[in-house]
């Protein structure tokens, strides 16, 4: 990375399958100067999330424009104020929205990006794309507002190791669950245990629907929905009278090229139960008091950031396909300048 210069990735051309280094583009332009009413931000943390493969397919995902050829690639990140014309925002303030897949950028701060200053915690500024990001948001309202959790209730969370995921089960532990966590691979499941799941199934070792009904006898009372496909299918299959499911994200058929096709959905009616998707984009008028939630529980040491960092700017590709092959622990992100504590 050159950082006399501004660095950013592209789309190249549409990823087929999983995203690989050729479906990207490096460029170098000159770093930008800005006009009365922008800030220049520098870009410290990025987000790497599996809604940017789509924006890379063409998709106007996540209330997101849909990308070109060409294009810089849209994603959410952390960066300081280095200059500042804007009557709202003051140079070395630190924040977060949509900057892109590049290491400088001149912004209005307009409504669309969704820029926001970073709590001054004496936390590390990844924590802006962690707890206090998309990604502890999501968990957040999914479980919180969607879920309608109960004390002591039987929950499963599929994605259990990942961004959401991992946050989710923190939650479920915090009124008290019993939580069923599912990943891929052993290595994974003993990580997800010592989050605090009372039991972790491998998805990749078959047979899920039966672990299911071993691990949750009486059934699930609230599936927390981070895949789709067929581990959906599978606790469908095991819902409780009256459970819920929160449909967060369905990673397990963006590659497919033809959606799953759930068969078992009148589960739903036999059991009395819900399924309810949510979009977090949906949810901006009510942050703020979700963060002012969440920065309690963090100082209150109840729930911890757990974050997959990638190493540099230059590895960005890199780091969005591990989340498709399931590299990741936590919230996937790119360190891109070594700048870690708010003081
Ligand atoms: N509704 C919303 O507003 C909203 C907001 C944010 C995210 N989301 C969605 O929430 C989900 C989690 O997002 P995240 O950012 O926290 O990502 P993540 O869970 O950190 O990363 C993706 C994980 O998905 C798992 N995975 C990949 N392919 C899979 C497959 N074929 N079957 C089962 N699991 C698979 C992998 O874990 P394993 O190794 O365990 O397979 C991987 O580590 C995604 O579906 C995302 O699109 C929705």
């Amino acid at each position: 990375m050159n950082e006399a210069k501004n660095c950013q990735w592209r789309v190249a051309r549409r990823p087929e399958g999983n995203v690989v280094r050729e479906d990207f583009e490096y460029k170098e332009i000159d770093i930008p100067d800005i006009q009365d009413g922008e800030v220049l931000l520098k870009t410290l943390y990025l987000n790497l999330a599996p809604v940017m493969r789509m924006y890379m397919s063409g998709e106007s995902a996540a209330g997101e424009q849909s990308l070109d050829i060409g294009d810089v690639i849209h994603g959410r990140g952390v960066a300081e104020i280095i200059e500042s014309k804007h009557s709202d925002y003051k140079e070395g303030e630190i924040v977060q929205g949509q900057m892109g897949w590049q290491t400088y950028k001149a912004s209005k701060m307009t409504d669309k990006e969704k820029f926001r200053k970073i709590p001054d915690m004496g936390a590390p500024y990844s924590l802006g794309l962690s707890l206090l990001g998309m990604t502890g948001l999501s968990a957040y309202f999914g479980y919180f507002s969607h879920g309608n959790p109960n004390r002591g209730e039987t929950v499963v969370i599929s994605g259990a190791a990942g961004g959401v995921g991992s946050t989710v089960v923190q939650f479920a532990k915090m009124l008290d669950c019993y939580v069923i966590g599912i990943a891929g691979g052993e290595e994974k499941c003993n990580f997800i245990e010592s989050l605090g799941c009372d039991e972790s199934i491998d998805y990749k070792s078959g047979d899920i629907e039966n672990r299911i009904k071993e691990a949750a006898p009486n059934g699930i009372d609230l599936y927390f929905d981070n895949v789709g496909g067929d581990i959906l299918s599978a606790c469908m299959e095991n819902l409780a009278m009256n459970s819920r499911i929160v449909h967060c994200g369905s990673i397990s058929e963006y590659l497919l090229d033809e959606p799953f096709g759930l068969k078992n959905y009148t589960n739903l009616r036999r059991t009395n139960s819900s399924l309810k998707g949510f979009f977090i984009y949906n949810h901006l008028h009510e942050i703020d008091s979700a963060e002012e939630q969440l920065v309690r529980w963090i100082k209150d040491e109840k729930i911890k950031s757990v974050e997959h960092v990638v190493d540099g700017f230059m590895s960005m590709p890199e780091g969005l396909a591990q989340l498709y092959d399931g590299s990741n622990h936590g919230v996937a992100l790119c360190q891109v300048r070594h700048c870690t504590y708010s003081d």
